[in-house]
């Protein structure tokens, strides 16, 4: 029998996080501040809609676009929202999160070599993703200085032949980063000038702080060039239904769809009935989760600044991402002696690129008082290292 797994695969590294997390977990009176999910649990009346849901006997596959309901409710809430309109019919599908969003995405539009401009720090799947389809990752480092805003001249720089798509992922996991509507500006008649697709990961766009999310498909002339990716997880804390959508013009979403009807058939039925319900009645718990959220940003950046540990203010998601490089470690050193010495575990920031060398994520989905009690230990740690 001959062996071998694919070069793909076998080049792909190992996510850090992961790696992280299970050294944590063999350690007792660990405070977690690594996690990307909520802490909450998904509201009550969410369960509630996708137990009646199999009750009445919702136990069959969907269409491969999904339920039409969910999508049309996916459609209505993307108006009311940003002012965009997308045909529920054939321009929508649902998916198993925003993660099988990605791999749809890239498998569907891109061609062996084709490159993909990517703004790091980011999300640890997208280059992951990128390479899984053939495609090649190209990074454009943020700086803590810009917000972690990407400076358009070095997305410019990086456009070659080969560049088929920028992508884009605000608010930002890991650095809380929001891209204001000037910078999206810009980025739009960058996007029209070298005639290139914009990937736009927007899973967290109910997740931001007195700034406003501007949905990259909503801007003029964008709708036609973006692919819009966008999920349930985060805002409703719905990590575990696995439920997510596309949205985009329909020659890319017959694409996609014609990748999902062969790998995954349809998004989980039960999941598809608690989404709409989601986007039905969930507001109001949404809104709960926020200001909670709001509440636990505001001690932790003032609390990392406090310390020593120079943190831009996140506008978005639930991360914070400090500075370590006055400290004298490296990121992992700081990480790994933060969780052997005060058993705190955070994420070293280079698990989500080169550009997060120096810096850590920082979750802020965690309760209050647990992130009290983990920002004292760490102000501890930095004290020691200070001497
Ligand atoms: C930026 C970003 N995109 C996508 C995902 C994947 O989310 P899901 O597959 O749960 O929809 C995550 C999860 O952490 C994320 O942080």
């Amino acid at each position: 029998m001959k062996k071998g797994l694919s070069d793909k695969v076998v080049g792909l590294k190992p996510s850090g996080i992961r790696k992280f997390f299970d050294i944590a977990a063999t350690m007792k009176d660990v405070i977690s501040l690594g996690i990307g999910e909520p802490d909450f649990d998904t509201p009550q009346p969410i369960i509630q809609a996708g137990i009646e849901a199999l009750r009445r006997g919702e136990t069959h596959y969907t269409s491969n676009h999904g339920l039409l309901v969910l999508r049309q409710a996916v459609a209505d809430h993307l108006k009311w929202l940003y002012g965009i309109k997308y045909f529920a019919q054939n321009e929508i599908v649902m998916t198993v999160g925003v993660s099988e969003a990605l791999y749809l995405v890239f498998t569907a539009i891109l061609n062996p070599g084709d490159e993909v401009i990517i703004p790091t720090p980011c999300f640890v799947s997208y280059q992951a993703e990128v390479i899984l389809a053939g495609g090649e990752p190209v990074e454009v480092a943020t700086f803590a200085e810009d917000g972690f805003v990407p400076r358009i001249e070095n997305i410019e720089a990086a456009i070659t032949e080969r560049t088929r798509v920028i992508f884009i992922g605000s608010p930002s996991n890991p650095t809380g980063a929001v891209y204001s509507r000037e910078f999206l500006a810009q980025l739009a008649d960058l996007a029209e000038k070298h005639d290139l697709i914009v990937v736009s990961d927007e899973i967290y766009d109910r997740l931001v702080y007195g700034v406003e999310h501007v949905c990259f498909a909503s801007l003029p002339n964008m709708y036609k060039r973006t692919i819009l990716l966008g999920g349930f997880s985060k805002a409703y804390a719905m990590t575990g239904w696995r439920i997510g959508y596309v949205a985009g013009p329909q020659e890319y979403v017959d694409a996609m769809v014609r990748v999902h009807q062969y790998t995954i058939m349809s998004a989980p039925t039960v999941s598809q009935y608690a989404a709409l319900s989601a986007l039905m009645i969930g507001e109001p718990y949404l809104q709960e989760m926020l200001a909670e959220y709001d509440r636990r940003r505001k001690l932790v950046y003032t609390s990392l600044n406090a310390m020593g540990l120079p943190t831009f203010e996140p506008k978005g998601a639930f991360y914070a991402f400090p500075d370590l490089r006055q400290t004298g470690l490296s990121d992992d050193d700081f990480c790994f002696r933060l969780l052997e010495e005060e058993r705190v575990a955070i994420v070293p920031g280079n698990s989500f690129g080169f550009a997060g060398m120096g810096f850590a994520r920082v979750s802020y989905a965690t309760s209050y008082e647990k992130l009290e009690m983990a920002l004292e230990r760490m102000a501890n740690f930095v004290r020691k290292l200070n001497g």
